[in-house]
């Protein structure tokens, strides 16, 4: 069976064409290169021994996409190409709708034309409400983003749960994404952001291998067991499965599924710094800096659905998601710039 992968070279996707290949897909990846390096897929194949067919370009270049559909017969596609930076989008919306909606409108519009309609999309928890309950189902409120990203997210999954609702031939799941985190345990693929990391993990892993000075806390006053922010982080390896699992379910089934990918436990920033700390014998300097604006308190998932109806769960703890952090940054200190 052949899988295309948008925005396949990047961290997710270079961890979810490695699974695919191991569990005996082919792979072909589109992906133009703004947030990634084609070493990853490089690695991907030297550590599966199996060949990725690659297309250098955008996904909002429908000529493109059409000739990647006439040279290839695809039974699923998974949707990853997209700008994801939260901060950035508020700097720079156009160019975030521009990328994430018409990257989802070309896809589709040639999916229908070529009537090849399987499609697995990188959603996110950015997509739930701030006033939700916790654990987030896939049932809780949506709407209300509090920047262009997560409209971005929220609109496309209006364009695909549109989609199948109009026309029966279309089998979607819509995958929402808590905060993956991790590297494959080679240390070969990891992730590699560009500039200063917005994420918490790459800050931690720069701080400890003395790329940055010390992490700022952001905020120590919230209603959580240590005042710090509460996430559901993930593994990117079981994420990396739970697509596996998606492709299987999509190319078997009709209509629109959510799905939310998490584990189901939260940890707070101080947790986090505590157990790299303990995992990895590195030391993490630290100090508690103002709230950075748009947090919440708490966000971690209910991820029952998956789990029965998937069959898939996470399976590695916050010491695997550690570890594989730090083996991928030690053994790549400027990541794959080197
Ligand atoms: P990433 O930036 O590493 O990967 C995205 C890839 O898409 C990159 O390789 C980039 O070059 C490519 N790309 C971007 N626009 C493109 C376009 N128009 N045409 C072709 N290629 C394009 O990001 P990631 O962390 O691997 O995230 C993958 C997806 O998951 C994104 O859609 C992101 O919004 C979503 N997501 C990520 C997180 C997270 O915390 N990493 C959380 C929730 C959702
Ligand atoms: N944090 C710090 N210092 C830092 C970076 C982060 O204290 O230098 C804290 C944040 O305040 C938050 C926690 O670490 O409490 C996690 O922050 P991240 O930026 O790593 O992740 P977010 O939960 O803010 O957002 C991430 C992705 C979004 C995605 C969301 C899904 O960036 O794209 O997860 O839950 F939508």
């Amino acid at each position: 069976m052949n899988v295309l992968v948008t925005g396949g070279a990047g961290y997710i996707g270079s961890h979810t064409c490695l699974e695919l290949l191991n569990s005996g897909y082919n792979v072909i990846v589109v992906d133009n290169l703004c947030n990634s390096n084609p070493k990853s897929l490089e690695r991907v194949k030297a550590l599966t021994n199996k060949d990725i067919k690659f297309y250098e370009g955008d996904v909002r270049d429908e000529a493109l996409m059409c000739r990647i559909f006439t040279e290839n017969e695809i039974d699923c596609v998974i949707h990853f190409a997209g700008l994801k930076a939260v901060g950035e989008s508020v700097a720079m919306p156009l160019e975030y709708y521009d990328n994430n909606l018409n990257s989802s409108l070309v896809l589709t519009k040639v999916m229908r034309k070529f009537k090849k309609q399987n499609l697995i999309f990188s959603s996110s928890a950015t997509v739930y409400t701030a006033d939700n309950e916790m654990p987030l189902r896939e049932t809780s409120r949506t709407g209300y983003c509090t920047n262009p990203y997560g409209w971005s997210k929220y609109m496309s999954e209006q364009i695909f749960s549109g989609l199948a609702a109009a026309d029966e031939n279309w089998s979607i799941c819509l995958l929402r994404y808590f905060n993956p985190i991790g590297a494959h345990d080679s240390g070969l693929i990891g992730e590699d952001p560009r500039g200063i990391p917005n994420n918490l993990m790459p800050y931690i892993t720069q701080v400890a291998i003395g790329r940055r000075e010390r992490l700022s806390v952001y905020g120590n006053d919230y209603d959580t067991h240590d005042g710090t922010g509460v996430r559901d982080y993930i593994h990117v390896v079981d994420l990396a499965k739970g697509h596996v699992a998606a492709v299987k379910y999509a190319t078997e089934h009709k209509g629109c599924e959510v799905f939310n990918l998490g584990t189901g436990t939260g940890y707070s920033v101080l947790d986090m710094v505590h157990a790299f700390v303990e995992a990895n014998g590195v030391d993490v300097p630290y100090v508690i800096a103002d709230r950075r604006p748009g947090d919440i308190a708490t966000c971690y998932a209910d991820p029952s659905k998956s789990a029965e109806v998937l069959g898939w769960k996470a399976e590695k703890n916050l010491q695997d998601m550690c570890r594989d952090s730090w083996n991928w940054q030690s053994k790549n200190p400027q990541g794959y710039g080197e």
